[in-house]
């Protein structure tokens, strides 16, 4: 049985198997410029975060229905709930669909088609977080959030993604304050390929209450005793930092000096099929290459319930803590 988990940085989109993708194409009648499964895979090494980003966009054109986006979170509910996560709060980014002519309404259903059902289906409780694209104006963004105001019922947050450098979080003041006043939470991408002063900015300007990335902040160490006197939580990513070459290698990854330092770290998948990995293979890759140890991990697992949007279930919150301090490992 594996170590019972949150995952609070995934992507819906970044969900997206080859095998999928080419199911949805034929179903569609969307072409592909890859001739197979392994053709695709081929293209998956990626320089950096926008060489990622140009492929993502890319085959995102395969979903068009609501049944497609059903498929899509149906299939990562089942992976993520066999590697242990019994929570997920979801990223999804509409922008990337309203201009391919996809509605609001048709991603919002048909992610919640798979959402309403999780618990009974996988046993995993979902949240549903709307990103903007940062990359984009701060007008497109307002618009997107009141396109999505019919279905706030389904959506308990904003966040920030896409295209970090020379896109600061300030932008998007206006668009997170229209945000908070509709009683959404409110999360960003910070500090991933942007600088520490990005981070800041999130916390000062968007009042965000979790950093996902958040990695740079270790070139600050003011900005470190802030984020651990104030026990922000950060969604860390580590394969994904590796595919995207943040970090060297693995071994390099600082997780292990900022669990050290005292930062309120959660380990995620961010966009596990392209990054080889889902929450369960990043818990085991940091095990193996950073040798965190079983009470590490504990410690990953625990904060990951600790960082949820849990509020209103706080029941809930206890009683998958209580599953991490019981958890065996090995057995
Ligand atoms: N960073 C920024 N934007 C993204 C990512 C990421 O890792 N994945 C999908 N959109
Ligand atoms: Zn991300």
């Amino acid at each position: 049985m594996p170590l019972p988990k949150a995952e609070l940085h995934l992507h819906i989109e970044g969900t997206l198997e080859p095998e999928l993708a080419f199911e949805l194409a034929a179903r569609n009648g969307v072409p592909l410029p890859y001739a197979t499964t392994d053709d695709l895979r081929e293209a998956y090494r990626f320089q950096d975060l926008q060489s990622f980003l140009n492929l993502y966009y890319e085959l995102m054109a395969v979903l068009r229905t609501e049944r497609d986006f059903e498929e899509l979170a149906d299939a990562y509910l089942a992976r993520a709930a066999a590697q242990g996560v019994r929570h997920a709060e979801i990223f999804f980014d509409p922008q990337a669909h309203l201009s391919r002519g996809v509605a609001m309404g048709t991603v919002v259903e048909g992610l919640w088609r798979a959402l309403g059902r999780s618990e009974e289906r996988h046993g995993v409780s979902t949240r549903l977080i709307l990103c903007f694209l940062r990359d984009e104006s701060a007008e497109s963004a307002l618009h997107t959030l009141r396109a999505a105001e019919p279905y706030l019922d389904r959506i308990t947050g904003v966040g920030l993604d896409s295209a970090e450098v020379g896109h600061p979080p300030a932008k998007f003041r206006e668009v997170y304050e229209a945000a908070a006043a509709l009683g959404l939470r409110r999360v960003a991408h910070a500090g991933e390929e942007g600088p520490p002063e990005y981070i800041t900015e999130a916390l000062d300007v968007l009042g965000i209450e979790r950093i996902d990335h958040g990695l740079r902040c270790v070139e600050d160490p003011a900005l470190v005793e802030r984020l651990v006197r104030d026990r922000v939580p950060l969604t860390l990513c580590p394969l994904s930092n590796v595919r995207l070459r943040t970090v060297d290698t693995l071994a390099d990854h600082p997780l292990p000096a900022m669990l050290e330092a005292g930062l309120l770290c959660t380990v995620n998948s961010d966009d596990p099929a392209y990054f080889g990995g889902y929450a369960g293979d990043n818990f085991d890759a940091v095990h193996e290459a950073l040798g965190l140890g079983q009470e590490r991990l504990r410690e990953l697992a625990r904060n990951s319930f600790l960082a949820a949007f849990l509020e209103d279930d706080e029941e809930r919150r206890k009683r998958y803590l209580a599953e991490v301090e019981a958890y065996e490992f090995g057995a």
